[in-house]
């Protein structure tokens, strides 16, 4: 029997014990696996075990920094989880070509975020219009309670809309409702006032002249949208033509490649959803380092690069007069404050290390991760190609897939400094080694 019911009343090892039992063959080195992860701080322990329904264990992601940033003309040390070997040395790699080229320049348009009241009615549209007009500012005024104090930190509801949307569904109709949530990522908020705000809609539907039979009125579900296109912030860097390499023909042929690739990601969904997974390698990174919602803002992400109808680049990259500019603009709900960035210590850490930013500092720092990690991905691939440095970063996963003592490690770090480092070639150099 593989199937139980009340398992997340089990305790820990009870948990643990009936996983290695039904499904790892009470293989107990299994259970050793997972407790070799059980931090000894049991204060610190119970803290991660709370974020989560059902947790055996701890789950590693290196947790590094990028150095050299200059954003704004200010210095910043990036804190970065992420697991792909390559992608923090491509960071900071990048920053320190910029840090002598004037840096990265970034600024956030607007911070707007979004939720819906979906409802059904099946009665007159005009109808339906007047009973909004006449009750949005009771309605506005039911969350009240809810908003105060969001109000007094500067943001707050700032508009409620009626959407007619039946020449797409029928019967489908929204409440679009817009909030600032200033440094907070906001999700708890803007679903409790959008629930709040559907309640004070329906009840007063219930009692209303224009719309005569409310059983037509029904609400299908409150909640925020992800996608939040005007919540927009954009990085850029610039420099002369000239800056880009050494001599005339290598920049002009670079700079021809540069934005051909570009274009490629503008024309070539295959490539351009490569070029964003790059991108998203340092967005990624930052909004797990910060304690960010990665799934909603993936999603979103993606989304925004789809709107013109195809999915194409974030960044953009413009040759004028000389001069070379690269650019991102994307989309970021971060925050700065609730969640897990008030509990979890690392995240904490990783927020100090930034010198506490606002969301919308945040926002800058991730673009310019983003933008950073795509000009060192372009770079390579237009030039020496990924595999070199990919490779050379990759080769601690091969020696520790072969149990490499130290010594092994200095000789291969030596041997593959002027050797490619594939896969064969690391095996057969463990090979020869050892032979
Ligand atoms: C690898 O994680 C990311 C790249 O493939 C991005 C790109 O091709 O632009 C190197």
């Amino acid at each position: 029997m593989t199937r139980i019911s009340g398992f997340s009343r089990l305790n820990k090892e009870e948990k643990i014990n009936w996983i290695c039992k039904h499904y790892l063959d009470n293989d107990l080195k299994e259970k050793q696996v997972l407790q070799q992860y059980w931090n000894p701080d049991l204060k610190l322990q119970k803290l991660h075990d709370e974020f989560s329904e059902n947790t055996i264990s701890n789950y590693y992601l290196p947790f590094g920094v990028a150095p050299n940033f200059v954003i704004n003309g200010r210095d910043h040390l990036i804190p970065m989880a992420i697991e792909e070997s390559s992608v923090v040395a491509a960071a900071s790699k990048a920053a320190k070509f910029w840090e002598k080229r004037g840096g990265f320049k970034a600024k956030v348009f607007n911070t707007t975020k979004v939720g819906h009241v979906h409802f059904s009615y099946e009665g007159k549209a005009d109808q339906l219009e007047k009973f909004f007009q006449q009750n949005k500012e009771q309605i506005i005024a039911s969350t009240e309670p809810i908003t105060r104090n969001m109000e007094k930190r500067g943001g707050g509801l700032r508009s409620v809309e009626l959407k007619n949307k039946t020449h797409e569904l029928d019967n489908y109709y929204q409440l679009e409702c817009k909030f600032q949530t200033v440094d907070a990522m906001g999700a708890n908020f803007i679903n409790t006032c959008l629930e709040k705000i559907a309640e004070t809609f329906e009840t007063l539907a219930g009692s209303s002249d224009e719309i005569k039979d409310a059983d037509n009125l029904l609400i299908i579900m409150s909640i925020l949208s992800n996608y939040v296109p005007e919540c927009l912030v954009e990085a850029k860097v610039n420099c002369p033509v000239d800056d880009l390499a050494k001599a005339e023909e290598e920049q002009e042929l670079f700079v021809r490649k540069f934005k051909q690739a570009v274009q490629i990601a503008n024309v070539e969904p295959y490539r351009a959803v490569t070029h964003n997974k790059g991108i998203m390698n340092g967005v990624d990174a930052v909004v797990l380092a910060t304690g960010n919602d990665f799934r909603a803002i993936e999603a979103c992400v993606h989304a925004y690069a789809s709107r013109s109808g195809r999915y194409q680049s974030l960044t953009d990259v413009k040759v004028e007069d000389g001069s070379f500019e690269f650019s991102i603009q994307l989309p970021l709900a971060v925050g700065t404050i609730g969640g897990l960035t008030s509990l979890h210590p690392l995240v904490k850490l990783a927020l100090r290390i930034l010198g506490n930013p606002t969301a919308e500092e945040l926002m800058q720092v991730m673009a310019v991760a983003g933008l950073a990690q795509n000009f060192g991905a372009l770079h390579s691939l237009v030039t020496s190609g990924i595999q070199k440095g990919h490779m050379k970063m990759h080769l601690m996963n091969m020696l520790n897939q072969f149990d490499a003592t130290e010594n092994e490690r200095l000789q291969a770090i030596e041997f593959f400094k002027t050797h490619t480092a594939t896969h064969n070639e690391v095996v057969n150099f463990i090979n020869r080694i050892r032979a």
